[in-house]
């Protein structure tokens, strides 16, 4: 039977039922209330909100869990690559040898993109921030490839979701090329995912780029590592622009541009230019942390904090660890790194982070990996959009194919001006 709550109103009583997640999370059902007793909910941010039941990403921010499809993320980081990962959101399971091969294939088979996309490149100015030209790419596939655009046909689904995670690369990789001037280069299908992305990224028409692999496979895992995470502002963007039944690539490039913001994907960026200003203006890591914390300055310490960890996000411990790893086999000494750890080192002691629950995310070494092996920081975030694909993509074919489904559409608690008459131009 199911365990219901009641909530009194003056002298109502209503039943709300409690759902049960499989990790024992519990919810009030609440889809009944307004019909029944003609009140909504306010919860601003949607801190205290379930806003669908989803089976892809579990996350317990006070244990600091993460697991996709149930699978620890300590699990599948070093051991899996991102292309596995990307089957294992979208479809459910880990693919079996076959399936990872011809999901693997299709992906190699759409790696190019449009000739004609080439002149809309041109069409950008060359300082356009990366996420910007991405998002309008993302947009402008839907004018390219009008066969897949239907969110109610099998076949046009799967195809939409083989191009996009196809070509993404493509487009980040052009959009950096366009910012310094320099020719395309295509996709090159002989290298994996990461391989490829960074020829396109690094080679030009003079002379190629050799793949070094420590830094392919750092790629890959920082791929690995964002590549789910349930309901953030992008995802929770992804499914609420879905819901309108708009087709893939609308829908992701709205995702990019949520992910752009400096409080969301943005951030790993924001860290790397922190940490540069401290080094840069001599500054020392508590310096900067007494900004952070005064309430006069609007600084704050970037890669710190997150809505949902209360404690270390798992992500950023396996990244912190990464960094390490790839610039001592790179035999890079960062100053940027030096600074990175002893922020952390100042914040973990302090009590206005303690109190406040504010631990590492994953974008705050996720950067300094990225600097080391040479990305401009302003691709930083057009990386994390690469790695959180695959789980926009698995919200977006979780929602189609959920019998549940209805357009997101929230309400608000109105608190304008009460009615009142025009007044012509004339008179005011
Ligand atoms: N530096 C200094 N103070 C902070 C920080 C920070 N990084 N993060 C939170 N705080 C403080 C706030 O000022 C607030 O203090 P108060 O209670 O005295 O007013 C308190 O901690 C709670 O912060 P909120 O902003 O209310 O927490 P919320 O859950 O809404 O925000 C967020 C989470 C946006 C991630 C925030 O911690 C932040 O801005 N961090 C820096 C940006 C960042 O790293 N973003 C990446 C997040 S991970 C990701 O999206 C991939």
């Amino acid at each position: 039977m199911t365990e219901k709550a009641e909530l009194r109103l003056g002298d109502k009583t209503v039943e709300l039922p409690i759902v049960v997640g499989t990790e024992g999370e519990r919810a009030l059902d609440i889809s009944k209330l307004r019909g029944e007793t003609g009140y909504i909910t306010l919860d601003p941010g949607y801190a205290n909100t379930g806003s669908c039941s989803s089976a892809i990403t579990f996350i317990d921010g006070e244990k600091g869990i993460l697991r996709y499809r149930g699978i620890p993320i300590e699990d599948l980081a070093g051991k899996s690559t991102f292309l596995e990962i990307a089957h294992l959101l979208i479809e459910g399971e880990l693919p079996k040898k076959e399936e990872f091969h011809s999901f693997r294939e299709s992906i190699r088979r759409h790696t190019m993109i449009h000739e004609d996309m080439k002149a809309f490149y041109g069409a950008l100015p060359k300082d356009a921030h990366p996420m910007a030209a991405c998002s309008a790419a993302v947009g402008a596939l839907s004018t390219f490839y009008p066969d897949s655009l239907d969110p109610r046909d099998d076949r046009h689904i799967e195809i939409s979701i083989h191009r996009m995670i196809a070509k993404l690369p493509t487009l980040a990789a052009f959009a950096y090329k366009h910012s310094i001037g320099q020719p395309f280069m295509y996709p090159r299908n002989s290298l994996s995912y990461p391989g490829s992305f960074l020829h396109m990224m690094f080679s030009n028409p003079c002379e190629d780029y050799e793949v070094d692999p420590v830094i392919e496979k750092a790629i890959d895992l920082l791929l690995i590592l964002h590549a789910d995470h349930e309901q953030n502002c992008s995802t929770s963007t992804v499914r609420l622009v879905g819901s309108s039944m708009v087709n893939l690539f609308a829908t992701v490039s709205a995702g990019i541009n949520a992910l752009w913001g400096p409080l969301h994907g943005g951030a790993n960026q924001a860290v790397i230019e922190m940490l540069a200003q401290i080094r840069d203006e001599g500054l020392t890591g508590r310096d900067f942390v007494e900004r952070a914390k005064s309430k006069d300055d609007t600084s704050r310490l970037m890669g710190f904090g997150h809505r949902v960890y209360k404690n270390f996000d798992p992500r950023a411990k396996i990244i912190k660890k990464a960094c390490f790893e790839v610039l001592n086999k790179m035999g890079v000494h960062s100053k940027l790194l030096e600074i990175a750890v002893e922020l952390e080192e100042i914040a973990l002691k302090d009590d206005y982070f303690i109190e406040r629950n504010l631990y590492p995310n994953v974008d705050f070494y996720s950067g300094v990996i990225y600097n080391a092996i040479g990305t401009p920081s302003n691709m930083f975030t057009a990386l994390f959009a690469m790695g959180r694909l695959p789980g926009w993509i698995a919200h977006w074919a979780e929602l189609h194919r959920d019998e549940t489904f209805k357009i997101g559409r929230p309400r608000q608690v109105y608190i304008g001006n009460t009615v009142r008459p025009y007044t012509p131009l004339e008179k005011r």
